[in-house]
């Protein structure tokens, strides 16, 4: 049931996009999905076997205009356990619409992934969170101002009123902090308050932020997992504290530091999600919040 017959809609669009990847990808169908944010973009190399296809050549795909942003998706292994690698995301701010930002995890459902593993460089509002901390994402407050579902229903798509209790998985949850744990990195937990930017936060919006209940902020990874979730996968966020969000220390915010920082720390992040995406692709697929062999977690 497609909402506008003469037009291809989101799905018919997500479909020709998976359609050419599948045919670049030679039969290989992995069912983790990860999306590197600023910064990270070099965390791909962690992975053996690359096949990179640029954006540019998947029908109706958005290219990325930032600046520590490449534009490819690449298909990678770690140790037998196979991921599609989203290096280089694409924005709200940068111009794009909500469908454009989240077509890529449409792309990755047409293309049966299961799980989604979403990284972000983000501002500590909590205080005790410096540059270099490792956030598990619990939970997120959406204030782009706006919901990427909102539009025509498609049922092939998801469900219209998706429930948002657990978007970030807690078996993921709870396999990423074991990961983490026998490598000897810390992983706290927060929840992740998504701003539109581009401009960063004033301290009275941190302020507010932190009232709120954030622990993080940042500019990204809320469309997504809203979408993947709409989609039916299972979620993990981890967020990269690359700076104290504005007003916690003196010093003024900077793209470069940021994307420095992210630099600086891909090291670590890399290390925990080559773990974790060797753990996942082991998964049975569950749905969220299934304890299956993996116990209840509760974190926070
Ligand atoms: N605010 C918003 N987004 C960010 C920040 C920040 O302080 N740091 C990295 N991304």
């Amino acid at each position: 049931m497609s909402p506008t017959p003469d037009v291809p809609g989101l799905f018919d669009r997500a479909e020709e996009a998976a359609e050419a990847v599948r045919r670049a990808a030679g039969g290989r169908t992995p069912r983790v999905g990860l999306v590197l944010g600023s910064g990270l973009n070099d965390l791909v190399e962690r992975f053996a076997d690359r096949r990179a296809v640029p954006y540019s050549r998947i029908p109706n795909f958005p290219t990325p205009t930032v600046a520590g942003h490449a534009g490819n998706l690449v298909i990678g292994s770690v140790e037998g356990a196979e991921a599609i690698i989203l290096q280089g995301r694409i924005h709200y701010y940068e111009g794009h619409d909500l469908d454009s930002v989240t077509f890529p995890t449409r792309v990755l459902q047409r293309l049966g992934v299961e799980t989604l593993i979403l990284t972000a460089a983000t501002g500590g509002v909590r205080s005790d969170l410096r540059p270099g901390n490792l956030v598990c994402l619990s939970d997120h407050l959406n204030l782009i101002g706006a919901n990427p579902l909102r539009g025509p229903d498609d049922p092939r798509l998801g469900e219209r009123f998706p429930d948002m209790t657990e978007v970030y998985s807690r078996r993921l949850r709870h396999a990423a902090k074991e990961e983490a744990r026998r490598l000897g990195v810390q992983l706290a937990s927060g929840v992740y308050a998504c701003l539109p930017g581009p401009s960063y936060e004033t301290p009275a919006e941190i302020r507010m932020l932190r009232a709120l209940g954030a622990d993080v902020v940042g500019m990204s990874t809320v469309p997504e997992a809203i979408v993947a979730r709409h989609a039916g996968m299972e979620v993990l966020g981890l967020a990269l504290v690359t700076n104290a969000a504005a007003g916690v220390l003196a010093a003024p915010i900077r793209h470069e530091h940021v994307l420095e920082a992210g630099a600086k720390a891909a090291p670590m992040l890399g290390k925990v999600i080559r773990r974790v995406v060797m753990r996942v692709a082991g998964m049975p697929a569950g749905e969220s919040g299934s304890t299956g062999e993996f116990p209840a977690y509760r974190p926070d």
